[in-house]
């Protein structure tokens, strides 16, 4: 099976796993990326079930407002039950980096305020040690250099994502040759650093669910 074929059906998985969740009233955050977009596609199937949804960016709001359903704003949501998300990397505690696709801000807070976190990944991301996929940062414009520099302080080397204006207004430093071996310290680090809005790394809020597409099938993990 080729990858996004695995996406495809650890897509499907959460679904399954959404049609067994007790509420039929469920308040549902939603992620983005490409394996999120499966699984969005495949929430037809299970319309009756979802009350609201509180979406993770621009892009999955329209893609859910195209396929009928209703999106609130997070601070008018009275709850979120679950929130499903993909991941760039996870590590056997379910840390994660994610922001690949630059919503990294959004999905951290909608993963905060969420009672359960399933991420939904394809067993490419799973990793040993966190950081060979370069940590996305997300930073105000005027900060950038200064940014930039505190990252090389810290021993790596931050690309500017030049063509990226995240749906907060900001820039995208991708941060390359960082080794994680302690993701709490870093996303902690990182996060101090004045400019810097949020950082990829999902260390304080891990997943509480790894659903990961296998050749073998789709195995489930927990912390
Ligand atoms: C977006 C993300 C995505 O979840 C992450 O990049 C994985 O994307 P994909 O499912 O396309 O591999 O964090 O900001």
């Amino acid at each position: 099976m080729d990858q996004d074929a695995l996406k495809k059906g650890v897509a499907q998985a959460a679904i399954d796993a959404l049609r067994a969740h007790p509420t039929d009233q469920l308040v549902l955050g939603v992620g983005t990326g490409s394996t999120t977009e499966y699984f969005i596609h495949g929430l037809a199937d299970i319309r009756d079930r979802i009350d609201v949804t509180v979406s993770s960016s621009d892009r999955s709001t329209a893609l859910l407002e195209a396929l009928g359903f209703k999106v609130v704003d997070l601070n008018a949501a009275p709850r979120v039950d679950l929130y499903v998300d993909g991941a760039d990397e996870a590590n056997h505690r379910l840390q994660l980096i994610k922001g690949g696709g630059a919503a990294l801000t959004r999905e951290k807070i909608v993963a905060a305020v969420a009672e359960r976190f399933i991420c939904i990944a394809d067993e490419s991301k799973r990793v040993d040690t966190l950081g060979a996929f370069p940590l996305p940062v997300e930073v105000i414009p005027m900060a950038r250099s200064h940014v930039a520099r505190e990252l090389v302080n810290l021993g790596g080397q931050p690309v500017w994502r030049e063509d990226v204006i995240t749906d907060n207004g900001n820039i995208i430093l991708d941060v390359h040759g960082l080794r994680i071996d302690a993701p709490l310290e870093t996303e902690r680090h990182i996060n101090d650093v004045t400019g810097v809005v949020s950082n990829g790394l999902f260390a304080m809020r891990p997943a509480d669910e790894l659903l990961l597409g296998t050749q073998q099938g789709v195995i489930s993990i927990t912390a």
